[in-house]
């Protein structure tokens, strides 16, 4: 098979990663990629939120599946195209990827599908929504619309905070995003999130993780993109996972059935857990960053064969060979991220590393530059590792950062905290 991977994150250097090991892929190409993808597979330049260039860019290399990473080319309608000129992918079509795109839809469908989850409001001004929130009290969320870059949500302990971020939001902060603003009840608990299969009918588990958005240690300061994750997590017992596939995912994609528009390819389900009761904070309609990195490694070749079942809508007859396995990623981040950083700083001491299906640093941000390694990104690397338990995945996973020679960057010493 010939396989196109869209997207150039540590999240596609993962899938790559996995793909790679399984004969079936006889030939590569991630595009656009990034340095450490280049070291095991072909990278293209591809604008990959033109459906028309990547559908003539697959036909072009003969290319028999297609693995869309990133939601911006899921929304864009590239898996629709794709689709369309009958080539097969894995990856929801515009229509599905709303239940990422707009939070509003996402609570429709929650409402008709009877999936717990937060109680909220839609507004489209700003006084209405105001008002509200003097009625409800703090705490709240706001939460702008549309795709904001995992920006558009405001956790608010207090009132003006809350009444702040409607002003921002409709003051254009999100841009379109914010033209419709979701509030919230605020949900209590503890976050994790599954992850599922789907081929527009049978679903199947593919695993769990939890991440750690903050990037201080004790999950302090800003939010970011995830600065680590591990999978298992083990809040979503068996228990509390059964549930969540009953009560949330099973009926949200019936609903989506029963409207003709299925979804095919991976839900991410963000869940807060309280009481052994799961709830839905949002979906998202890809594989979460960084939690890719783990659930991929624990995964190993076998996620070819099973994203390729749900693309051809054989995951009825699928199963997840599971080892009693852990995975823990910490991301190496530039300094100053969040906010303001600089690209350009070498990496060194990489070429020492252990690569094997225990060991891998997968590449979020970097860049070939003269022979070396430099970052080109806010998140860098994510330095990921397995062990019979979480600790020893931990642990691997921290002598591998300590090797790492990149005065540039920063982690945090304390990912799997929660779980340890
Ligand atoms: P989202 O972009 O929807 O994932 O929201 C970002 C983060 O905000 C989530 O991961 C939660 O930590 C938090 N959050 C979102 N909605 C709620 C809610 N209703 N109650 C509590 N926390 C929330
Ligand atoms: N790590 C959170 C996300 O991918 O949205």
């Amino acid at each position: 098979m010939n396989i196109l991977i869209l997207g150039s994150g540590g999240r596609e250097h993962s899938l790559a990663w996995a793909v790679m090991q399984n004969p079936k892929c006889d030939r590569l190409i991630v595009a656009p990629g990034n340095a450490g993808i280049a070291q095991i597979a072909d990278c293209a330049a591809l604008d990959i939120e033109n459906g028309g260039a990547v559908v003539s860019f697959a036909e072009e290399n003969a290319i028999d599946f297609v693995i869309i990473g990133p939601e911006a080319p899921l929304a864009a309608g590239v898996a629709d195209r794709l689709r369309e000129a009958g080539i097969l992918v894995f990856g929801p079509s515009a229509e599905a990827a709303r239940l990422e795109a707009s939070k509003s839809f996402t609570k429709e469908i929650c409402d008709a599908a009877g999936a717990p989850t937060a109680a909220y409001a839609r507004f489209t001004e700003a006084e209405p929504a105001k008002a509200y929130i003097r009625q409800q009290g703090a705490p709240i969320v706001v939460k702008a619309d549309g795709l904001a870059a995992g920006k558009g949500v405001i956790v608010a302990m207090d009132e003006a905070t809350a009444l702040e971020a409607v002003d921002d939001m409709f003051g254009g902060a999100f841009g379109g995003a914010g033209a419709e603003v979701v509030i919230e009840e605020f949900m209590d608990g503890e976050e994790a999130s599954l992850f599922v299969l789907c081929d527009g009918e049978s679903i199947l588990s593919v695993g769990t993780a939890q991440d750690h958005k903050r990037v201080g240690e004790g999950d302090t300061g800003l939010n970011t993109g995830g600065m680590g994750a591990y999978s298992p997590a083990p809040v979503l017992s068996p228990e509390v996972e059964a549930r969540a596939m009953d009560e949330i995912v099973r009926p949200t994609m019936a609903e989506m059935a029963r409207r003709g528009t299925p979804f095919q390819g991976v839900l991410y389900a963000g869940l807060m857990i309280k009481d052994g009761q799961p709830r839905l904070v949002e979906y998202n309609v890809r594989f979460g960053d960084p939690e890719c990195q783990v659930l991929m490694m624990r995964l190993g070749a076998q996620a070819l064969d099973l994203m390729h079942a749900a693309a051809e809508g054989r995951l009825g007859e699928a199963r997840v060979n599971w080892a009693d396995d852990h995975a823990l990623t910490v991301v190496m981040a530039a300094q100053g991220y969040p906010g303001a950083y600089e690209k350009g700083s070498v990496i060194n001491g990489m070429d020492d590393l252990p690569e094997d299906g225990n060991h891998m640093v997968f590449h979020a941000g970097t860049k070939a530059q003269d022979g070396l390694i430099v970052a080109a990104g806010g998140r860098v690397l994510n330095v990921t590792a397995r062990g019979a338990t979480l600790h020893e995945a931990r642990d691997n996973a921290y002598a591998m950062v300590e090797a790492i020679d990149w005065p540039g960057g920063f982690y945090r010493r304390d990912i799997g905290w929660r779980a340890l």
